[in-house]
């Protein structure tokens, strides 16, 4: 029995969650947004700073542990990979914690993270499509480790999405927002399709992306900059198509591209991950990271696996996003492995922003 708090800080969110015995008790979490523009991240590991310590009341609180801290037998955190002013303010935590409650900590790797949670849809042995803001890959488990079998050899698909977001005056994250707006049109318009082998890549279709809605916004190139202005677009784009078919240049809107950087992205994500379950021989498929949450790509990937006779595995949203629960999750299995850190060396963990999941070796299996 074991009874594991988990601290995730790598980026946007700061996350509290207690685990006990593989069960999540509690999970909670607050995110930083925006208005317009992406993450800024000194300004998100203020935001952490201003939540931490009502979030791990509430986490306490909702596993009915206020008061009975003692029975925390360590204390998990996401050590990377992330933003280093996020994973700081997260390691100055629980450090702070580590003294007051006398526990050990476990670091963690936060990729490794969102694949373990994966373990509480059933799925046993599966490919994990890893589709999140910084990370795109294709992992399976050989040998002792989480292999990559593919990635993107960019940007993340989140990042990618919230970058095209933020051009159209979409504030931070703008992956719901283009979800939303994907469902307002059937309009394909024709984009770069890019895969690479087992990789695939995303600035091109970016630029091709912003191209296209220059020439829906006709905006010069001091404007594009002009959250304001650009605000406008996302409000007035109905209207924005009326300008544009008056000029009889482009008869796309912004729901037309958002819903064609969809379909195109997404079919790329589904193709290297059947090659991926082709080449492995697995017979299960998981869906994890942010983008995860986007229903189109979870239904792309069910059909995938219908069609080639394999099982698609997707977890709750809030297990999909970054959370504390995946920490607390992992930092059980690896802490009754044996892998904790006690007494003074606690005060020499450092973070680790680069780390690569397949940096890992996976010793608990
Ligand atoms: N419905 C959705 N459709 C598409 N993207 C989405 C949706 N919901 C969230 N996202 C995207 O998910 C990303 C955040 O995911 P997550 O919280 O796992 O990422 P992260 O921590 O930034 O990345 P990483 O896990 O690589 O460190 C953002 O880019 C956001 O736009
Ligand atoms: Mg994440």
């Amino acid at each position: 029995m074991s009874t594991i708090l988990g601290i995730e800080s790598t980026a946007h969110t700061f996350g509290v969650a207690v685990v006990k015995d593989g069960k999540v008790l509690s999970n909670v979490k607050h995110s930083y947004t925006t208005e317009s523009g992406g993450i800024i991240p000194m300004e998100a590991a203020k935001h952490h700073e201003l939540h931490k310590n009502e979030l791990y009341f509430e986490a306490l609180d909702k596993a009915d542990l206020i008061g009975k801290e003692k029975e925390i037998d360590a204390i998990a955190f996401s050590q990377g990979p992330g933003l280093a002013p996020c994973l700081l303010e997260g390691l100055k935590f629980v450090k702070e914690l580590a003294k007051k409650l006398g526990k050990p900590v476990v670091p963690v790797n936060h990729c490794v993270a969102h694949l373990e949670i994966g373990k509480i849809t059933g799925a046993k042995d599966p490919v994990m499509l890893y589709a999140s803001g910084a990370n795109t890959q294709i992992i399976a488990y050989a040998s002792g480790k989480y292999r990559v079998f593919g990635e993107t050899l960019d940007i993340g698909v989140g990042n990618f999405i919230d970058t095209f977001a933020r051009y159209a005056g979409i504030g931070f994250p703008g992956g719901p927002v283009i979800q939303s707006l994907a469902e307002k049109s059937r309009n394909y318009i024709e984009l770069p399709y890019s895969v690479k082998g087992m990789d695939i890549s995303l600035s091109g279709i970016l630029t091709n992306l912003k191209q296209k809605l220059d020439k829906i916004n006709n905006f010069d190139n001091n404007k594009k900059a002009n959250t304001e202005n650009a605000g406008l677009i996302v409000n007035n784009h109905v209207k924005l198509r009326a300008n544009v078919n008056e000029r009889g240049k482009v008869n796309y809107t912004l729901e037309d591209l958002a819903f064609s950087l969809q379909e195109t992205v997404f079919a790329m994500l589904v193709e290297v991950s059947e090659r991926a379950l082709a080449h492995t021989g697995k017979k299960e498929l998981l869906l994890g990271g942010g983008v995860a949450c986007n229903k189109r790509l979870q239904e792309m990937c069910k059909i995938m696996c219908e069609e080639r006779g394999a099982k698609f595995f997707v977890l709750e949203n809030q297990f999909l996003v970054d959370n504390g629960a995946m920490i607390a999750f992992l930092g059980e299995i690896m802490f009754k492995a044996g892998i904790k850190i006690s007494g003074k060396k606690i005060d020499k963990i450092d973070i680790l922003p680069r780390q690569r999941t397949d940096d890992i070796k996976v010793v608990w299996k």
